[in-house]
């Protein structure tokens, strides 16, 4: 057994350095009719019967492992001239092209339009604290609206996974003075069941403007012309009585219905419209908050889910086909 073990390391090492022109004759050597493993194999008649079964297998193990470094240090099989030949006239090999993803492409349009329109992009985290959440928005403890969302709570902390993007206008304000143009997308998050209309994880877009006399006629013109840059010149809006505990007034705009015009359909629950975004004047209670001289200033917010805006855009009516990477539909969807 310790010879095996020796001729194993032996033949081993000399197959490692050998050069590829030594490999015929190393493999005749080692396997060959009189090679050295088939005299091992041969002479196992002779090996005591306690011995020779496991001698035997080791001996079959060196034998293949000698054969598999043959196997894979072979020359190419049916090489018929060593001048490699280039055949100009056949195809190319198509590039397999990546697509955008709906989502980032309503996302780019969104915030395209609103930097056209004089509007900052700003950024906050996703694991927010529940004052940036709730509190500085007016929401305080055990106020019912804080059932209206479902929360990621981070155990044993103040910490939660952000349930929209409105804490990204406190944070702005608090870093800033007016006048504010901004508007901050990002990634949310809420207890939801995946639904055709509903994830957990899913995309909002914030806006906030915050100036010397801003009126609900300013939200209205803006939020109004981002509708028709982005649903197209003939879209309608209207706008109805709503709550949100960080807007007084707040309001639900509707635009008359992507698909049928406003005639009425399936889609728009021949209503003729759809409800797109939650919006409103900031409450002056917010403004505390971030210590803005309430009396001094206003300003407007809204906040708008970026899948709703991408289905109804590209006619995708299962949020469920965004998130599950079917690359084919993927690529298919923008026309
Ligand atoms: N934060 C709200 C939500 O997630 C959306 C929203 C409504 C944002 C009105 C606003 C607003 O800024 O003014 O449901």
């Amino acid at each position: 057994m310790r010879d095996l073990k020796e001729l194993r390391d032996e033949i081993l090492n000399a197959l490692q350095n050998a050069k590829p022109e030594e490999y015929e004759s190393l493999k005749i050597k080692y396997l060959g009719r009189k090679g050295v493993i088939t005299s091992v194999l041969r002479g196992l008649k002779d090996v005591p019967k306690e011995e020779r079964k496991s001698i035997g297998m080791e001996a079959n193990k060196l034998k293949k492992e000698i054969e598999d470094f043959f196997k894979l240090h072979s020359p190419e099989k049916g090489k018929t001239s060593s001048k490699k030949f280039t055949d100009y006239t056949l195809p190319g090999r198509k590039k397999n092209l990546g697509a955008f993803h709906p989502i980032n492409r309503a996302l780019d349009e969104i915030i395209d339009i609103f930097m056209r329109l004089g509007f900052s992009i700003e950024y906050g985290p996703e694991i927010e604290s529940d004052y940036y959440n709730f509190e500085a928005l007016n929401v305080p403890k055990h106020h019912p609206s804080r059932d209206m969302q479902d929360t990621f709570y981070i155990d044993g902390s103040d910490k939660l996974l952000r349930t929209h993007t409105s804490p990204v206008q406190i944070r702005t304000m608090e870093k800033s003075q007016p006048p504010i143009r901004m508007i901050a997308p990002g990634r949310c998050y809420r207890k939801d069941e995946i639904d055709p209309s509903h994830s957990p994880v899913f995309h909002q877009v914030e806006g906030l403007f915050v100036d010397r006399d801003v009126t609900f006629a300013d939200l209205k013109g803006i939020l109004s012309v981002f509708a028709r840059e982005f649903f197209g010149p003939e879209t309608k809006t209207r706008f109805t009585p709503s709550f949100f505990p960080f807007t007084e007034p707040s309001s639900e705009m509707y635009v008359s219905c992507v698909f049928c015009g406003g005639k009425g359909c399936n889609v728009c629950q021949h209503t003729g419209w759809l409800e797109v975004l939650g919006c409103g004047l900031v409450n002056p209670k917010v403004f505390e908050y971030v210590g803005y001289d309430r009396d001094k200033y206003n300003g407007f917010a809204f906040g708008l889910g970026v899948e709703r805006f991408a289905m109804l855009k590209y006619g995708i009516d299962d949020m469920r086909l965004l998130f599950e990477n079917n690359t084919e539909f993927l690529k298919g969807v923008i026309k």
